[in-house]
């Protein structure tokens, strides 16, 4: 394995690790100040940080390849810009950017939907407050991390991605409040088990659809306010004048309200009901919200067929990872029948 001191010849004095997400259920609550309740995973990124006489260079393990960034240039369309814009907003927010060598070392898939990006930026971020022995709380490095990628890489994310891999604790799911950032953590019951299945097909390059159910959440924001959309009832969305606005917007709400109930059911230990919100929760964002494809319906489909209790696509959608919440003994079995059933199918994290 490839070390910071075979990379830059010096030690590491910084080495911070931010995780990948499985998001359970409250999927684009976030754009509405809803709830969400992301997991962390146990893969994830590791960013190392040391001197540099000047400049800022960064190793990539999986690249091979080193680069030396430069923060007024702005964004260059690559990975390093998730490097490079967290500095941005850090320098801009007042923080000193020493010249620094960094490494990148991942095991998490790229665009599976699993917020490779939040872990690259939190991690970032963790290692120059670390190298810089600056004191930055974790969730004001969240934020950061979604100024970086709301304004340097262009994509109106909201904050659950950014929050769950900075302060999320691993085998417990994060009940986040988006509007307030208050949060506590759920441990999952033991009998249970989180699969995140990638379905084969790449996520798309989807900042163009993302940012467009943004812009349709903000409109019908307008149109029903001043009561902010969180505070809406579901039935709110047919005094929409735009069909296709209300039914992003049925969805949002809806998946509010499921989001809460699965939050307590996940409290109160009642895996089936959980199970069945998730089930929901994919119908509303395959039919309403339209991010689904055929490949994470099929996956869906195949996962409840083997015995899920509970199947839904996770994160943004447009191809990428399904989640599917399955008895811990009945793991390996439902793992295999689920991989026949769909060959192109693999395991992130089982
Ligand atoms: C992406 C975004 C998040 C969230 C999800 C959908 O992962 O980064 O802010 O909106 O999509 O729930």
């Amino acid at each position: 394995m490839t070390s910071h001191e075979d990379v830059f010849g010096q030690q590491a004095h910084a080495t911070c690790f931010a995780p990948g997400r499985v998001n359970l259920i409250g999927e684009y609550t976030d754009l509405i100040g809803g709830n969400v309740l992301p997991m962390p995973l146990s893969k994830g990124i590791t960013v190392t940080a040391g001197p540099a006489s000047s400049g800022i260079h960064v190793f990539s393990t999986a690249e091979e390849s080193k680069i030396e960034i430069n923060l007024s240039e702005g964004r260059k369309g690559h990975w390093a810009d998730y490097l490079a814009g967290p500095l941005v907003m850090a320098q801009k927010a007042g923080a000193k950017i020493p010249p620094m060598n960094l490494m990148v070392d991942s095991d998490l898939p790229a665009g599976a939907g699993v917020s490779s990006s939040a872990a690259l930026e939190v991690a970032t971020l963790k290692a120059l407050f670390q190298f810089t022995s600056a004191k930055v709380t974790d969730a004001d490095v969240a934020l950061l991390a979604q100024k970086a990628e709301n304004e340097f890489c262009g994509v109106k994310c909201g904050i659950m991605d950014q929050m769950a891999v900075s302060v999320g604790e691993r085998g417990q799911a994060l009940a986040l409040n988006c509007e307030t950032l208050a949060w506590d953590q759920i441990k999952l019951p033991s009998a249970w088990s989180v699969a995140v299945i990638h379905c084969g097909e790449a996520r798309q390059l989807t900042d163009g659809a993302y940012n467009e159910r943004r812009s349709a959440l903000d409109s019908a924001a307008a149109e029903l306010g001043p009561e902010p959309l969180r505070n809406q009832p579901v039935s709110a969305s047919d005094r929409l004048s735009d069909p296709l606005v209300a039914r992003r917007v049925r969805h949002v709400l809806s998946e509010q309200t499921r989001t809460l109930a699965a939050t307590d059911a996940l409290r109160s230990g009642d895996m089936d009901r959980f199970g069945a919100l998730m089930n929901e929760s994919h119908e509303s964002l395959r039919s309403d919200f339209e991010v689904s494809t055929g490949g994470l319906d099929r996956l869906v489909g195949a996962a409840r067929n083997a015995g899920a209790r509970g199947a839904r696509l996770t994160g943004a959608g447009f191809g990428g990872c399904i989640v599917a919440l399955i008895s811990a003994a009945e793991r390996d079995d439902w793992w295999h029948a689920v991989s026949s059933a769909c060959p192109a199918a693999w395991a992130v994290e089982l």
